[in-house]
């Protein structure tokens, strides 16, 4: 039976540089096998779902990265409890849970985009939600407005604060809302306030990546009662009650594709432990495209190079798409394939910010406003974001001082100064924590040369 440790947050973790910097010399091919467990993306939802019950809730296959604090520090605030079992197993009771005002939450504001989703289950507990300042990276402007749209519908009445925002209701009631894009946190957030509102929700253009199918399947698991249709409409039943529930979430599929594209920059052979094929079959897709191989087996995927990289024209977009989490490791990529690809970034705006340091190391990266490389015109086109890029390849990569601006620019970072001759200093790596466990001991397993 496993002993119960400490609470979250725990203990300062290995990865913790004081120097918040990571100085990497070039040119090793990195070889081996890291393990990775569940979703960043997933995670942090699950354990807001345990607020629609005061019963336990126990979540395994729990990675030890920020988001995931974030979400205990705030339902420790305001009066639960978070324990961890054992080695990624959290314990979860928010019986005691009790409103609090957003001064109470300053140390959580402005670090992630979870804390919006708490609306739903506070306001069904006490008719009152305060929300602090929502944080996450600067990939655009990233605005709530659905969010806020959708719980008006439910009944609630929505206000901005200077510390937050304040959303009150006398009860949630179902209606039909439909999205004016399918939203990842949107749907999320309807999903969360739905389940246990009075009638049926109806929500279409909804949002259907693996992460918001497995935040479902744990609800049902906790007696709620939902639908997916196949035109993204998700019913949901309003059911007074829910359980505790016990769950696994799924693997992250954006940390498997991230180390899949650190094997092709680095010419080495990485074997993911837990990635699924499944949920990566459009990354897999272009993967193989570019020259990449793979190969699956019980325990996860093995990636490697199969010989010269080639070119591609791809463009992100919600799932079944290719995910825009996806872009900047790839991009990267892309800077060692032969001849011209072309990237439309249909998700984010303001997603290629990062290419200025990968040019300053010696990629050949021009951004465009236009929409180019599909048959798509997207919601960026008419506008004045540069959300197309071209890459020229291949181009010999040199080492450089960088920063980093958000999580997945930062791994992007990582890998090109792992593919780059000489040494690079890359600053801010603590962001990368955020989204990628321990992921200085990973490099180091896999014989990456580094030194904090
Ligand atoms: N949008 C609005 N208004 C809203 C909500 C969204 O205009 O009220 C726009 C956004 O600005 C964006 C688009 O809709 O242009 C999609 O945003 P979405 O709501 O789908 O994103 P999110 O829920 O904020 C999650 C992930 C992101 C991931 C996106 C898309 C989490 C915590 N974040 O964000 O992950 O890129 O879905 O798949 O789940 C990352 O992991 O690095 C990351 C940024």
């Amino acid at each position: 039976m496993a002993k119960e440790a400490i609470k979250m947050p725990l203990v300062k973790r290995k990865n913790d540089s004081e120097k918040d910097q990571l100085v990497i010399r070039g040119g090793k091919k990195l070889k081996g096998e890291i393990v990775i467990r569940g979703a960043k993306n997933s995670i942090p939802k699950c354990m807001v779902a345990a607020l629609l019950t005061n019963e336990q809730c126990v979540l395994h296959n729990v990675p030890d990265i920020k988001d995931v604090r974030i979400v205990s520090e705030m339902i420790q605030a305001m009066g639960g409890e978070v324990v961890q079992l054992e080695e990624g197993s959290l314990k979860i009771i928010t019986k005691n849970v009790q409103p609090i005002n957003p001064r109470q939450l300053k140390h959580i504001a402005r670090k992630s985009r979870i804390p919006i989703l708490f609306a739903g289950p506070l306001l069904r507990r006490f008719g009152t939600a305060m929300i602090p300042e929502l944080g996450g990276c600067s990939i655009g402007p990233r605005p709530v407005d659905y969010h806020m749209h959708a719980l008006e519908k439910l009944g609630a009445t929505v206000s901005t604060i200077p510390s937050g925002y304040h959303i009150t209701s006398k009860k949630l009631t179902g209606t039909k809302i439909r999205l004016p894009y399918p939203s990842v946190g949107t749907t999320e957030q309807v999903l969360l306030a739905a389940v246990k509102a009075d009638g049926v929700t109806e929500l279409s253009n909804a949002a259907v990546e693996p992460e918001i199918i497995d935040l479902i399947s744990l609800l049902q698991k906790m007696g709620a009662i939902i639908s997916v249709d196949i035109d993204r409409v998700i019913t949901v039943i309003g059911t007074g009650e829910l359980r505790g529930y016990e769950h696994s979430a799924l693997p992250d599929r954006l940390e498997a594709a991230s180390w899949a594209c650190a094997a092709l920059v680095t010419d080495g052979k990485i074997h993911v432990k837990n990635a699924r094929q499944l949920d990566m079959t459009t990354f897999l897709n272009k993967y193989q495209q570019i020259g990449g191989r793979f190969e699956v087996d019980e325990s996860g995927i093995t990636f490697w190079k199969g010989g010269a990289l080639h070119s591609i024209a791809l463009e992100t977009d919600v799932h079944p798409g290719f995910v825009t989490d996806w872009q900047q490791p790839f991009v990267v990529v892309l800077t060692q394939a032969h001849g011209a690809s072309i990237v439309h970034e249909t998700v984010y705006e303001e997603r290629f910010g990062f290419v200025e340091p990968l040019n300053n190391m010696g990629a050949q990266i021009q951004l465009y406003r236009e929409c180019l490389g599909g048959n798509k015109r997207c919601r960026f086109g008419q506008r004045n974001h540069y959300h197309s890029a071209v890459i020229m390849g291949p181009t010999a990569l040199k080492g450089a001082e960088i920063v980093v601006p958000d999580l997945r620019a930062g791994f992007s970072y990582v890998i090109a100064a792992l593919a780059a001759e000489g040494v690079s200093v890359v600053k801010n790596i603590d962001i990368i924590n955020r989204g990628y466990e321990n992921f200085i001991d990973k490099l180091t397993a896999l014989g990456a040369a580094i030194d904090v």
